[in-house]
């Protein structure tokens, strides 16, 4: 077949997840779904495969928060979770007790767990491993520091971290959400131009298709980073960005449904 009848595969839905962190409450997410739910209708990602949204609350949240999103379309994400299955581990949460509150997507390796909880990528790994095949798809976030970026080791340290999960990990393919946060862009209010960020994108999507092939273009790569209704649309624009995940601006219903909404344009 000649390159110009290759048919290319179809671009990967964009999604756009709030995280929370450790804000909002069981009784601030009530009126935050209610208004969320009336300013971007309920659209089942069923009948509108325009994009999809995820809130990833606190983990004491998501029960009252998937309550108040039933039969929205909108998906329930948690932060964290631990990578044994059950047992003495005071404080955890397992990926069964995710299962049950119906979490479609669990964060994994967000750099506040690596450089606050000292997390590190075997670990990351193997929360990965614990998900591969689950009902709940992995957020596999990855970034580097400013100093990291001053040196010029961005793909070196991106392409390590995500290098470590598809190494030691099977059964993640078509699963699998990638997103790029670097560090000094978080809760900073610098944002990644979106050609730096489209840089970095390129880079883990060529070895997610070397991998996976047509999957791996098909794997969606989010943004995150100080992600805001006025920058969304830009970042969103980028060919191998494929959705966002936003912190500070998602704290606010109406904020976080433009961001979303910027899919769409
Ligand atoms: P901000 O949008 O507040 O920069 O946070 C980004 C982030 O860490 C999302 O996971």
């Amino acid at each position: 077949m000649s390159a110009a009848t290759r048919i290319s595969p179809p671009a990967p839905i964009p999604l756009i997840c709030a995280n929370w962190k450790m804000n909002l409450s069981a009784s601030e997410a009530e009126p935050y779904a209610a208004a969320l739910r009336a300013r971007l209708g309920d659209r089942s990602a069923d009948l509108n495969k325009a994009f999809e949204v995820a809130i990833a609350p606190a983990h004491p949240v998501l029960d009252r928060l998937g309550r108040a999103l039933e039969g929205s379309g909108i998906a329930l994400a948690a932060q964290n979770l631990h990578a044994e299955e059950s047992g003495a581990f005071t404080g955890e949460v397992s990926l069964r007790m995710l299962e049950d509150l119906g979490c479609h997507f669990a964060l994994i390796g967000h750099s506040e767990r690596r450089q606050i909880f000292g997390e590190t990528d075997a670990q990351i790994a193997e929360k990965a491993a614990r998900l591969a095949g689950s009902a709940v798809k992995p957020i596999l976030c990855v970034g580097e520091t400013l100093e990291e970026r001053e040196q010029k080791r961005t793909l070196e340290v991106v392409e390590r971290q995500l290098g470590s999960v598809l190494d030691q990990v099977d059964g993640l393919e078509g699963a699998m959400v990638v997103a790029y946060e670097p560090v000094w862009a978080i809760g900073t209010g610098r944002t990644a131009t979106p050609e730096l960020a489209q840089e970095v994108h390129a880079a883990l999507r060529a070895m997610l298709e070397t991998r996976w092939g047509t999957v791996g273009t098909q794997t969606r790569i989010l943004y995150g980073g100080s992600v805001k209704p006025s920058n969304a649309r830009e970042l969103l624009s980028q060919p191998d960005i494929n959705g966002a995940l936003v912190g500070g601006a998602s704290l606010d219903p109406e904020a976080f449904a433009e961001t979303a909404l910027a899919c769409l344009n």
